[in-house]
Parts: structure tokens; C-alpha cells; sequence
């Protein structure tokens, strides 16, 4: 089958059986080795994306299930300004990233703070469940999302925000 569908803010479509996984499409057919092959799952948070804007793991995702949808790697995240809010926040509270865990990290804060801009402790906690990683502490990954939550704001509504 063909598939069309958004992929970093660009119009793309794939051949592929409908079973196909979504990580596979992206690694395979787009080159885009962001989302990692871990557990596949669905229990490891290797393999984020945002779908619609939703935290999603990517090798839950049949193929038929994408089209007309719209997907953000973490190759096309980090080219907004939010990723550079979520880089500098991170580095204030010092949280750890490594190349197993920083997609579903990075791409779990955007989503938490599209849906609640000013999150608390147990929103982030909760945002966070899904997310594999004994190397942070989650005081600091919670000062970390806060951090970038007040730098994201400042940027979107300016210095008083
Ligand atoms: S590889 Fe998809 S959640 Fe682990
Ligand atoms: S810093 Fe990547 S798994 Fe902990």
C-alpha cells in the first residue's frame, strides 16, 4: 500500500505492507535513526515521535494507521525554538541525556507542555512514567521541565511571563 503523510512539516508518502511498523518506515525508508530500536514494545521510550502532537512509540504504529497524520522526529524538533528551550533547561538542572534515552526525554517535554504550559511536580512525574533512565534524578528532571516551562514561556509571551 502507499501511504501519505506529514513528516517533519513536510507532505511524503512510502510503500509498505500495513503492518509495517512505523520505526521501520522512518529508519528504513527516510533515514532517520532518532527513534531507536529498543524494546518494541512500547514499554522502553526509544522509539518516541510526536503523532499529532502525542507522545507516541513508533514501533507501536502499524503503517495503515499514519496516513494523513502528522509526525515529528526528533531530527525535525530540533530545528524549532522549543527544542532549544528544552536544551537550555535541561542544562540548567542537569539533566542527564545519552543517546539511548534523549528522543523520548526531549520529545516527552514538548508534549507535556503543549497540554499544560506550567506543569506541576506529578504532571511532569507522570509525563515521565514511560520514559526509561536510572541516570536522572527525577528532582532534577523535574527542576529541568519547570526550568524550560519558564524559559518557554518567556520566549512565546516575553520577559514578564
Ligand atoms: S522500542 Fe518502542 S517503546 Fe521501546
Ligand atoms: S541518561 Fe540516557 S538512559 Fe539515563
Amino acid at each position: 500500500m502507499t501511504v501519505k503523510f506529514i513528516l517533519n512539516g513536510e507532505d511524503v508518502s512510502v510503500h509498505a505492507a500495513g503492518e509495517t511498523r512505523l520505526i521501520e518506515i522512518l529508519r528504513g525508508s527516510f533515514r532517520l535513526m532518532g527513534a531507536k530500536m529498543g524494546c518494541l514494545s512500547g514499554r522502553c521510550g526509544a522509539c518516541f515521535v510526536l503523532l499529532d502532537g502525542k507522545l507516541t512509540p513508533s514501533c507501536l504504529v502499524p503503517a495503515f494507521q499514519i496516513r494523513d497524520r502528522e509526525i515529528i522526529t526528533i531530527e525535525g524538533f530540533t530545528q524549532t525554538d522549543e527544542y532549544h528551550d528544552i536544551a537550555a533547561g535541561f542544562a540548567q538542572a542537569r539533566v542527564e541525556t545519552c543517546g539511548y534515552c534523549d528522543t523520548a526525554k526531549i520529545l516527552a517535554a514538548s508534549a507535556l507542555l503543549e497540554r499544560i504550559p506550567r506543569p506541576s511536580r506529578e504532571d511532569i512525574l507522570a509525563a515521565y512514567r514511560d520514559v526509561k533512565c536510572r541516570c536522572t534524578e527525577p528532582e532534577n528532571l523535574v527542576a529541568g521541565v519547570m526550568a524550560v516551562a519558564a524559559l518557554r514561556q518567556r520566549r512565546i509571551y516575553g520577559r514578564n511571563a
